[in-house]
């Protein structure tokens, strides 16, 4: 069984912070989203990965290197524009060559881990021979359908039938970012034409399976699931994983500071008369001073924080905020300052990037 994991994309729904960086790199509890998913295949026994790429090809390759931290081998797949979930299982062949695979979207985080999935496949493709199923794909019950890819299923785990973002929704189950393949998917990638919207769906592909007399079977995730394409589902998944961190205090801490509940504070951390209230994470060389971390905050790495007040944020490395309360719900770029200079006329003085958003209470 190989991987695949998608990281190309161009992640429109998280500018600006995708303008300069991948979306797939957006620390969440301070690790990127897309180690989470290449934790959870190793996890599952999978050794050989293969990382489609586009234009933000560098930047991943700098983040996981050859895969040997995570004691599995990465293979790039560059892909020249995306083209579609489809597209990434056609220009990813050579590398699969016949083995089964499983396929995961690299901006996904689910709490369920791969390892049952997995395992589920391998043990009836090889208990029912010629009967078995050529795809396995994980659905989640979603309140409305029809933003989404929906299966419709039976009772007995068979899936029939299924349509793309649907009117009508044959159920609530819809497909989250993971499948399971044998082979047959590349005759089926093959076989597509491209949507009206230019891309060659992954839906359509699972579809001309079925069409083909092909068995293609199902699971309803357990637990949480989140596409971190967009901020409030970023936060949200920011908050769920730092509720299973286990506190940890590996930076500096006076006396008149204050640190309740799951705390991390990682090396090199300065935290002076302040609070700190758990479940958050302070960053590696990131200093704190005369301010409140409320819970659900993560912040990144050589972060200044000083006389300000925070809550429900994620902060990546480098930024600054400084004489400034109130500020929750946020997500604040790399080295972005957020600061109050006292000049007169009070005003707020403002430089934002392209497709920044400012909400004022
Ligand atoms: P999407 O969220 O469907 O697409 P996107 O990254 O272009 O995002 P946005 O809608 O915000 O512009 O992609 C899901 C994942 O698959 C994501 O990690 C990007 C990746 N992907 C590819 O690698 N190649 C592709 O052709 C597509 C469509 C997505």
């Amino acid at each position: 069984m190989k991987g695949l994991i998608l990281a190309g994309g161009a992640g429109t729904r998280l500018r600006p912070i995708t303008h300069t960086s991948a979306k797939q790199l957006v620390p969440v509890a301070n690790k990127p989203i897309l180690y989470y998913g290449i934790e959870d295949m190793a996890a599952a026994g999978i050794r050989e990965i293969g990382i489609i790429v586009g234009d933000t090809a560098d930047e991943i390759r700098a983040a996981v290197g050859d895969g040997a931290r995570f004691g599995v081998r990465v293979t790039y797949l560059p892909q020249e524009a995306p083209l579609g979930l489809a597209h990434c299982v056609l220009i990813a062949h050579e590398f699969l060559g016949d083995d089964d695979f499983v396929m995961y979207l690299g901006d996904n985080m689910l709490q369920q881990g791969l390892v049952e999935f997995v395992d589920r496949f391998t043990a009836t493709r090889a208990a029912e021979g010629d009967r078995a199923p050529a795809a396995q794909i994980l659905l989640a019950k979603v309140e409305d359908p029809r933003q989404f890819g929906v299966a419709e299923v039976t009772g007995s785990g068979e899936v029939v039938r299924l349509v793309e973002k649907p009117e009508h929704p044959p159920s609530d189950l819809a497909l989250v970012g993971v499948y399971l393949f044998d082979p047959t998917i590349h005759e089926a990638v093959r076989a597509i034409q491209p949507s009206p919207r230019g891309e060659l769906e992954i839906t359509d592909a699972i579809q001309w399976l079925l069409d083909h007399g092909h068995r293609v079977v199902h699971e309803v995730l357990q637990g949480w699931w989140i596409d971190t394409g967009k901020k409030d589902p970023l936060l949200e998944s920011n908050r769920y994983i730092l509720e299973t961190l286990e506190p940890e205090n590996h930076g500096t801490v006076d006396d008149a500071s204050s640190i309740e509940g799951r705390v991390v504070i990682q090396p090199g951390a300065v935290i002076t008369n302040s609070r700190v209230r758990g479940p958050s994470i302070v960053g590696p060389g990131t200093v704190v001073t005369n301010s409140y971390v409320g819970p659900f905050t993560s912040i990144g790495a050589d972060c200044t924080i000083t006389d300000a007040e925070l809550d429900h944020s994620v902060v990546l490395d480098r930024a600054r905020i400084v004489g400034v309360a109130g500020i929750a719900d946020s997500l604040v770029g790399r080295d972005v300052e957020v600061t109050r200079s006292g000049s007169r006329p009070r005003a707020l003085r403002l430089m934002l990037g392209d497709h920044s958003k400012i909400d004022l209470e």
